[in-house]
């Protein structure tokens, strides 16, 4: 095409994938702290327009999959969560193959090879570990993401008679939605240097325990501290500075309310669906936290 650069047709094209009118989607992973019981609440808050979309702790990405953004930076720690999720944008269909073999074969023995072979480091291909990671995922105890001390994931299988281990439609949806997104593994703080001006980050980090026992914060070896709750208001208050537009989940403890002083707090009742003991399920109150651009 005469005129017309290379560059200017990858533009175009971009653009063209990011206008495409995508539906939204369920997360394709059930993770601890999962946001899709309290969706509304947060979608009332977030503000009218942004530019780019940040999500930092994306864990299951409800969030994310229900605003479908034009624009996005995902992260995670994680590195095997982001893993699974790039393969899905870009490698679907192998995925999905691959998901489907283990759905014939799925049984407690086979479980627990696949395991095995996972924390030997025998699964090698990304999209062999993405398939696993989906997999175990949907067939372990309360889709648990836990590993050991030697970051061996040690989560039992779970009790179901038909687990959804692939779904393909929604996968093949979701890659639609993760294919207009930024994916990275790597530490909150880093992963929002960018934003600036008009962009809106949402964050959803492991909670401050209510209680010394409560305290599940091992999504990945090494808990999230006190200090690593301090380092986040100074980069909430940074943002702020910068003309972001920010919003925060947390659990409601008088280190958070006193580390967002200044912010709007408001506190919403949520059903909590992953804890080990069935009596402590039930309405636990969360903090949803903004710096005040709506209203
Ligand atoms: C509460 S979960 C996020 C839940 C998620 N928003 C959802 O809707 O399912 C917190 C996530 O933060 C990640 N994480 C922990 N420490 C982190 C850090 N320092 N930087 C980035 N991500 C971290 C964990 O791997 C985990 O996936």
């Amino acid at each position: 095409m005469k005129g017309t650069s290379r560059l200017t047709l990858r533009r175009t094209e971009a653009a063209r994938q990011a206008r495409r009118v995508v539906a939204p989607v369920s997360p394709i992973v059930k993770w601890a702290g999962g946001k899709s019981k309290i969706l509304g609440p947060l979608l009332d808050r977030r503000p009218t327009a942004f530019r780019r979309y940040f999500e930092p702790f994306l864990g299951g990405g409800a969030v994310f999959f229900r605003l479908r953004p034009r624009r996005a930076a995902l992260s995670d720690l994680n590195p095997d969560l982001m893993n699974t999720y790039r393969c899905v944008a870009w490698h679907v269909e192998a995925v999905i193959r691959r998901l489907r073999a283990h759905q014939r074969n799925h049984g407690q023995d086979y479980y627990y090879a696949v395991r095995e072979r996972w924390n030997q480091g025998r699964v090698r291909s990304d999209v062999g570990r993405a398939a696993a990671f989906i997999y175990m995922n949907k067939t372990c105890f309360n889709g648990l993401y836990r590993v050991n001390q030697r970051g061996h994931f040690n989560v039992p299988i779970g009790r179901y008679t038909d687990p959804p281990i692939c779904e393909a439609e929604k996968l093949r949806a979701a890659a639609r939605i993760l294919q207009r997104a930024e994916l990275a593994t790597g530490h909150f703080t880093d992963r929002v240097a960018s934003a600036g001006p008009g962009d809106f980050v949402y964050f959803d980090p492991p909670y401050d325990p209510l209680t010394r026992t409560a305290n599940f914060t091992s999504y990945t070896p090494g808990s999230f501290t006190e200090a690593d709750q301090y380092e986040l208001a100074q980069v909430v208050g940074d943002l702020t500075d910068r003309g972001a537009h920010v919003m925060l989940s947390s659990s409601d403890t008088p280190y958070v309310r006193k580390l967002y002083r200044g912010f709007k707090i408001d506190r919403v009742a949520v059903a909590r669906a992953i804890n080990s003991r069935a009596s402590a399920r039930g309405a636990v109150p969360e903090l949803i936290i903004t710096n005040g651009y709506v209203g």
